[in-house]
């Protein structure tokens, strides 16, 4: 390990040891050590796929079985995986309610870490089920605010519904639809052009405005409003960590990048001993 990744993870650890109130925003490249693609590098699915033909309203209305094909490929895709090492370090620093030290040298607080993702393949709630055991997962439990890819919502009016095993997407007529009023159902993801649902999004930037740090693991950062999330724990005096390989657009803002990949960075920055004061 070289020299500048040891003092940048030691700056890492010393800053999430810190803070009372962490934020966490993760994107696709924290679930591809578990074999989940990315969107944008090499092997990204934008690269071999086109956006507009597969998630957004306008090719749903135009071919509904084209893009359930694609959603159910990746269900299927998505199902075969398991939670990695990075996965699970975040839960269990998210389980974990050790006492931060207390601003100023005041008296210690329980520390609060709030997880924000933009993934949809729901590795953070079996990861948080698995390390949270017989105990209650909500802590470590993430605001999804792309949405999941095991839920469906109805196309017209809205009504969510558990995603089934499987969906026949041969024809047209074999595909879900709304047991409420009978149009055809869509998974509960949000595609380019729709509005994110504004009660997740105002809890993730509340969070991110409370938050001493946000750590920010696996995302390109150019999709937004997610990547304002840094920006405003920062705006709030609050300070950032980047685990990511590659640079990003955050890297020259953050206080500190740490360039390993997620499975290898987070037992590491998250692992109790350091944490605990
Ligand atoms: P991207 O595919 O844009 O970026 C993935 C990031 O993960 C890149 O910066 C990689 O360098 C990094 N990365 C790759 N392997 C890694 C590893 N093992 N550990 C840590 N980092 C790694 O994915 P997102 O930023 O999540 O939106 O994309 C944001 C949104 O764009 C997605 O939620 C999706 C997409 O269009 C919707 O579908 C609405």
């Amino acid at each position: 390990m070289s020299g500048d990744l040891q003092k940048e993870i030691a700056r890492a650890r010393d800053l999430l040891a810190g803070a009372r109130r962490v934020v966490v925003l993760t994107g696709a490249g924290i679930s591809a050590e578990s074999g989940v693609p990315t969107f944008r590098g090499g092997g990204g699915l934008w690269r071999s796929f086109r956006a507009e033909d597969l998630a957004t309203p306008q090719a749903f209305a135009r071919d509904p079985r084209l893009v359930w094909e694609w959603y159910a490929w990746r269900r299927s895709l998505v199902s075969r995986c398991v939670p990695n090492a990075g996965h699970a370090a975040l839960a269990r620093f998210a389980l974990e309610r050790p006492a931060a030290p207390g601003a100023s040298g005041g008296a210690p607080s329980i520390r609060t870490v709030t997880v924000v993702t933009q993934n949809v393949d729901g590795l953070h709630e079996r990861a948080a089920r698995e390390a949270a055991g017989a105990s209650d997962p909500a802590p470590a439990l993430p605001l999804e605010i792309h949405g999941s890819l095991f839920r469906d919502r109805c196309s017209r009016c809205g009504r969510g519904s558990p995603a089934p095993a499987t969906v026949d997407t041969s024809r047209v007529e074999t595909l879900p639809r709304c047991a409420s009023c009978g149009a055809l159902l869509r998974p509960a993801v949000i595609w380019f052009g729709e509005a994110l649902e504004a009660g997740v999004v105002a809890r993730a930037f509340s969070a991110a405005r409370a938050a001493d740090a946000c750590l920010v693991v696996g995302t390109s950062t150019l999709v937004h409003p997610a990547a304002s999330l840094p920006i405003v724990t920062l705006e709030h005096g609050g300070s950032v960590v980047e685990v990511n390989p590659e640079v990003t657009p955050l890297s020259e803002l953050a206080s500190v990048s740490v360039r390993q990949n997620a499975g290898d960075a987070l037992p590491v920055l998250l692992a109790g001993e350091g944490l605990r004061v």
